[in-house]
């Protein structure tokens, strides 16, 4: 059938993508696309090339591999590394071996050698008279790139073989890999040197064997796994590959010690699941397992397709990487008001289940990958691991880039939003934030706050579910009969908390500024609040400049502490709870002795030259003054420094006495010297 105008088109494309990313994965060590991504674009090509019968000369379909990089010397492989067709489940393997059994002519049960497939590099390592050579990636199947200068930095390939039947030629195959702690503690280097972090273990692995420095390749911890011989002496080898393994092993390579020999090909389908269960507990990526027929004489019987054995077979494992689009991002915000991006996701069937949404963690990880809106993203999923976008697929088009901004109003209650530390965004509506409100009432109710007898933090869900309390300040209007809906909650247990709630109304400052649960305000810093200020009401007009004079109290606490006072919704629930008789004992600051400014508010204004407005401040404070903002005619006195303006000419309308700074000077001595 000849091809519509439109398979033909599609199938250009296909190869275009497809030459790109091959040029991108294997010369560049940089792909743009997941590995299933790809599976999925070479399955398409071939499922059109076949369904229409069309010329492959030069697709990609019929590439194994890469050409090699300008700038090593390049390697024949005199018998040609090749690659492996895959399976993905039971069935495929029953129809595996049944192939075999044909071409085989023969019913008999076959013995299988079972290994995990190490997601790293295949390379060549060629010994003579015992010693390493020459190593060599695998290229295009046929030819290679020199890179022995970085494999012999890699400490567990033996730079010479020992053991007894050495071949006098040898050459070994297998995989090179990055394990995933190496990988961490790279990547971990890499952000705190501020460079380019990396995208998987196989792709760093890659890249650090193509360096041209054996010296930067030896910083990065390499391992290997050999799993087959290529070139040797003749009859040098045994029977079967198991025993190939020993040898391998005995002259000091390194094999996996996860492969085992088997015997028929349902045992290859329980290795798979076993070795599927275990896949997250490896020190190393795999994406499957790699079925070969054990016996080398049957191996050769078989022989090889145009670039694959057909003694051996590829069982993929699901997909850990799979691109999807980003739909768009909400912010939740959590139980202790810390606010999260969360991105929504087109569903996309990653890791063994379907993702329609991850977190993005904090605005700091949205700038590090660069995502928008709109963007096509790499999904990973791990094992049981929470799934997350690990990059941006760079080459793809998104037509209408949103930018993903951080919210400044809590999208839960519209309370300001504050920073908490360099990257996390917090909702500064603690106590009034529907998010926030069952960790706020049994902080509230909590031994060192109010000290609620018997409001555990179950019963504050209870209360909270059944949406008999909204905020702390409900607590005080419950009654005995509204509790009794509740679960196992009977008339004594109901009076008790009632009563226990009505004790806990006689309070001290301290211990009600704690309850507060303001952002880093402990019991030390609500004591020393209590004691500076006295009283509630003159905490909640000081200025950032004001609380930070406060023993123990630094410039961000002060921040958080006023921006908790000047909240609306907080100020309205603080009087709430006055209303509803939380009260405290006076603090006594000092006492008219201590405190001989007592009742008197001072305005400062203009420059002062030697004291400065902040000291001035802090020590008229000190002295039981209220030092205002502005003048009114409850100002008892004006000091005016340097080049005052506005307020000096109010005081004068007003009649309010002025004064210089000298004079405040000579005060402020005068009365300290007498405390
Ligand atoms: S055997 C003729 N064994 O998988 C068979 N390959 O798609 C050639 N791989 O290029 C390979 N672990 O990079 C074999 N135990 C293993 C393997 C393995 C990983 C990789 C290797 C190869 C690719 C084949």
């Amino acid at each position: 059938m000849a091809a519509p105008v439109s398979v033909l088109q599609e199938v250009d494309s296909l190869r275009a993508q497809l030459n790109r990313h091959n040029t991108l994965y294997h010369t560049l060590d940089a792909p743009a696309i997941p590995d299933a991504d790809y599976d999925a674009l070479l399955a398409r090509l071939v499922a059109l090339e076949t369904q229409y019968a069309l010329d492959t000369n030069g697709s990609p379909s019929q590439r194994v591999g890469a050409k090699a990089l300008a700038g090593f010397a390049q390697v024949v492989h005199e018998l040609p590394m090749l690659s492996l067709d895959k399976v993905f489940d039971r069935e495929d393997l029953l129809a595996f071996e049944a192939r075999l059994k044909k071409r085989l002519e023969s019913d008999v049960t076959i013995g299988f050698s079972c290994e995990p497939k190490v997601d790293g590099v295949a390379v060549s390592l060629l010994y003579e008279a015992g010693l390493l050579v020459r190593a060599a990636t695998r290229g295009d199947g046929v030819m290679g790139e020199d890179i022995t200068h970085n494999v012999k930095t890699i400490r567990c390939i033996p730079l010479r073989l020992m053991g007894d039947n050495v071949p006098a030629t040898l050459e070994v195959r297998g995989e090179i890999y990055l394990g995933k702690r190496g990988f961490a503690e790279l990547n971990e280097q890499a952000r705190r040197s501020q460079s380019k972090v990396f995208v998987n273990p196989r792709n760093t692995a890659a890249g650090t064997l193509r360096q041209l420095d054996p010296q930067r390749a030896a910083s990065v911890p390499l391992q290997m796994f050999c799993y087959s011989v290529g070139l040797h002496t003749e009859g040098t080898l045994p029977e079967t590959l198991g025993e190939v393994f020993e040898s391998l092993a005995n002259w000091g390579l390194p094999t996996n010690p996860q492969r085992e020999t088997v015997i028929g090909i349902e045992a290859c389908v329980a290795y798979c699941q076993r070795l599927l269960a275990k896949r997250d507990a490896l020190e190393y990526e795999i994406d499957g397992a790699v079925i070969k027929v054990d016996s080398l004489p049957l191996q050769e019987k078989l022989g090889t397709n145009a670039r694959t054995p057909r003694w051996a077979m590829a069982y993929k494992f699901p997909p850990e990487e799979r691109s999807t689009r980003l739909l768009g991002v909400e912010f939740q915000v959590g139980r202790t008001g810390t606010i999260t991006p969360v991105a929504r996701l087109e569903p996309v069937f990653v890791g063994g289940v379907t993702v329609s949404n991850t977190t993005l963690h904090n605005m700091d990880e949205v700038a590090r990958l660069g995502v928008r809106i709109g963007d096509q993203v790499v999904v990973r999923r791990a094992g049981d691991v929470i799934p997350k976008i690990v990059s941006v697929v760079s080459e793809a088009e998104n037509s209408a880039p949103q930018e993903i901004v951080a919210p400044r109003k809590c999208p839960v209650c519209g309370s300001a939003v504050e920073k908490d530390g360099e990257v996390l965004l917090r909702c500064s509506g603690v106590l009034v934030c529907a998010a926030q409100r069952k960790e706020s009432i049994k902080h509230f109710a909590s031994r060192n706050a109010l000290d609620i007898e018997g409001l555990g933090e179950r019963l504050v869900d209870q209360l909270v579910e059944a949406k008999l309390i909204n905020d702390v300040s409900e607590l005080f209007s419950l009654e005995a009969s509204q509790l009794l809906s509740l679960e196992r909650m009977g008339v004594k247990s109901a009076e008790n908390l009632i009563a226990a709630i009505d004790r806990a109304r006689e309070t001290t400052l301290p211990k009600f500024l704690f309850a507060l649960g303001i952002r880093e305000v402990g019991e030390a810093t609500a004591q020393g609040l209590a004691s500076h200020f006295g009283t509630l009401d003159l905490l909640q007009s000081a200025t950032v400049d004001e609380l930070v004079l406060v023993p123990d109290v630094g410039p961000i606490v002060a921040e958080h502490i006023a921006s908790f006072m000047g909240n609306a919704a907080n100020i309205a629930l603080m009087d709430r709870l006055v209303a509803h008789g939380v009260r405290w004992p006076t603090i006594e600051t000092g006492g008219a002795v201590n405190k001989p400014l007592a009742g008197q508010s001072v305005v400062l204004t203009g420059t002062l030259e030697s004291l400065g407005r902040n000291e001035a401040k802090a020590r008229l404070i000190a002295l039981g003054a209220k030092v205002a903002g502005s003048v009114s005619k409850n100002t008892s006195l004006v000091y005016a420094g340097a080049n005052a303006g506005s307020k000096l000419a109010k005081a004068e309308e007003l009649g309010i006495d002025v004064a210089d700074e000298a004079a405040l000077i000579a005060l402020l001595e005068e009365l300290e010297a007498a405390r």
